[in-house]
């Protein structure tokens, strides 16, 4: 009975309701299950969770925390390998008693640094159903943890130039480690991208800098007058090298795009300077008309930058070798959006202006290829190193927080999430960011020139201005807006093979759980946002992933649980294993129970 109700790819189903449930809730029709917590095995020797005696060699081989990004690779119809990023750690929810990073026993900060990075499991399909579920026996020859400790190599112009050396690396190319990983994307070649987002938070000491380096890390949101921030972990109690004091430069070594083969559990993950360092939220490929790879990337803080990385040399498929040199060279640009109407209409309201659609033209200015900038004053290594200072150079659009960025694989339309951002005043309002005090977010379109992710123009609208529907600053496409679900805080953003936009959320402004939500993005159902399913209390929706045969959805639910004042002697959430357990962050499937195909 697969399929049937639903070949034309149309979005059917009864959405879920706001709700402040301490569960998933999924769509009529559909149910849910988790595939794997935080703490499951993940090597085959990975001892049994224990909250309460977690040791940092334990979580080096079991689940992370807070998973994020979540991708899915066939193996055959009925096994597959999930890569999942683990975002950051919450030690107030680890642990009991805890105060801040003085108080972590060093045992506790280890379980910190083993519980970041990324986990690749093998996954097996319950029957004929769209439920997976974890392989918990035999050999899961590509089960691997990636963490804060593992073995790195940074790659591309900027590997190798003196703003990445360290007294413990003075070639400049092995680092340990990748931090805050969000977002991500695949390759066409069938590696994965994932992005360093938040690094900043990790180091301390940066009031001992050298003068010259202070203006730049204070660009990136590393205090530079304070030598230890409040909301430090105190890794340096651990491991030196996150004191700035006295290793200036380790900082540096942070905030790219990491590319990992999961088929290869011994492969070196590679920083791929080329594509810049910024709060990567994460990196999306396309192909260009001329078959040049193009990654479209988001810098999740308020007014910084959305980027793209063109390759110099075109995929070749097949040619693997090749393949995997083309993100080491090529043309890092930053996107200026210019509004077509008047200024006087953008008035931070949320009114649309007089002609109907915020809505204009833009441009991608580049800011290095390879070895050389394209930015007065700095060298190509500074571009890259520093890219949010030489984006400011070259006059870029400050953007409403850019999360997940991706394109639409059916239409070629091109879709960012911008979650939020408070501080945005009438004073600094613009067509592409037209509220002040924009709580709720926004999506915008973008249209490549001649469809071609290659080009350096394009023109651009908002389809989606989030909030509360009934709300006269807000924008579902022209929808009837009685008929659509709420949205708030769009963060990250996937399609379904018929091309469909599926948005996750993270941090509700309109006092409901996050969720999962699907809008056509074409035709008269344009604007129709459905919300196909909540998370739990104090979680955000993560890595949103359709299977290409429409059976099965994943989702990562991230901090279950995390409200402020919430430990675990008073946890606010006991999802997903109930009674009075601690909330484990997991990843997630929805399937139909009749076995339709997922938005049916
Ligand atoms: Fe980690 Fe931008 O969400
Ligand atoms: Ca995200
Ligand atoms: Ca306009
Ligand atoms: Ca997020």
């Amino acid at each position: 009975t697969r399929g049937y109700g639903n070949d034309e790819g149309g979005l059917l189903f009864t959405p879920v309701a706001p709700n402040t449930e301490d569960a998933v809730i999924t769509a009529g029709g559909y149910t849910s299950a988790v595939v794997v917590r935080w703490g499951d095995p993940v090597l085959p020797d990975a001892p049994a969770f224990d909250f309460d005696h977690q040791t940092g060699a334990a979580q080096a081989k079991q689940f992370g925390f807070n998973c994020d990004f979540v991708t899915f690779f066939p193996l055959t119809s009925s096994r597959g390998l999930l890569w999942v990023n683990h975002e950051y750690t919450n030690e107030f929810m680890m642990f009991r008693n805890i105060t801040g990073g003085d108080s972590l026993t060093p045992e506790q900060i280890k379980v910190g640094l083993a519980a970041h990075g990324g986990s690749i499991v093998e996954i097996e399909r319950v029957g004929t159903t769209g439920q997976w579920k974890l392989v918990r026996t035999g050999a899961r020859r590509y089960n691997r943890r990636i963490t804060a400790d593992t073995p790195m190599r940074l790659s591309g112009p900027a590997a190798g130039s003196n703003l990445l050396k360290t007294a413990a690396d003075p070639s400049g190319t092995a680092v340990y480690g990748m931090l805050n990983n969000c977002a991500g994307g695949t390759t066409p070649w069938n590696t994965v991208l994932t992005g360093e987002e938040n690094w900043n938070q990790y180091f301390i000491g940066g009031n001992g800098v050298p003068e010259a380096q202070k203006p730049y890390l204070a660009r990136y949101g590393v205090s530079t007058t304070t030598a230890i921030p409040v909301e430090s972990r105190r890794w340096d109690r651990v491991q030196e090298r996150f004191d700035l004091a006295r290793h200036p430069q380790e900082i540096n070594r942070f905030g790219w795009i990491v590319e990992v083969d999961p088929f290869d559990p011994t492969a070196t993950p590679i920083k791929r300077t080329a594509l810049g360092r910024i709060a990567h939220e994460g990196a999306t490929t396309t192909l260009a008309r001329d078959g040049r790879v193009v990654a479209y990337m988001g810098d999740d803080t308020r007014f910084e930058y959305i980027y793209k990385f063109v390759s110099k040399n075109a995929y070749i498929q097949g040619n693997d070798r090749h393949n995997r040199t083309l993100l080491d060279e090529g043309t890092l640009y930053v996107a200026k959006f210019t509004g077509d109407s008047p200024a006087s209409e953008i008035d931070g309201t949320g009114r649309l202006p007089s002609d109907g659609a915020f809505d204009g033209t833009g441009t991608w200015i580049p800011l290095a290829s390879g070895g050389t900038s394209h930015v007065a004053g700095m060298t190509a290594a500074e571009v890259l190193v520093y890219t949010r200072v030489a984006a400011d150079k070259v006059g870029a659009t400050k953007m409403d927080r850019p999360e997940d960025i991706e394109r639409n694989p059916i239409t070629g339309a091109v879709y960012a999430a911008l979650s939020n951002n408070s501080n945005r005043t009438v004073a600094n309002v613009d067509e592409a960011n037209p509220r002040a005090s924009n709580r709720h977010g926004q999506v915008v379109e973008i249209l490549e020139q001649k469809n071609d992710a290659g080009a350096t123009s394009f023109t651009w609208s908002l389809p989606l201005v989030c909030g509360d529907p009934a709300d006269p600053s807000t924008y579902y496409a022209g929808y009837d807006k009685t008929k659509v679900s709420p949205i708030s805080c769009p963060d990250n953003v996937t399609f379904d093979p018929h091309g469909n936009l599926w948005i996750a959320t993270d941090g509700n402004a309109l006092g409901s759980n996050d969720g999962l939500f699907a809008m056509p993005v074409a035709g008269p159902e344009r604007g129709h946002v459905r919300q196909f399913l909540t998370v739990p209390i104090g979680a955000e929706t993560c890595g949103p992933l359709v299977t290409k045969d429409e059976l099965s959805v994943f989702v990562a639910v991230q901090h279950p649980g995390e409200v402020s004042g919430a430990t675990p002697d008073t946890p606010a959430s006991h999802w997903p294993d109930g009674g009075t357990s601690q909330p484990r962050p997991s990843v997630v499937v929805a399937w139909h129970k009749l076995g339709k195909k997922i938005g049916s």
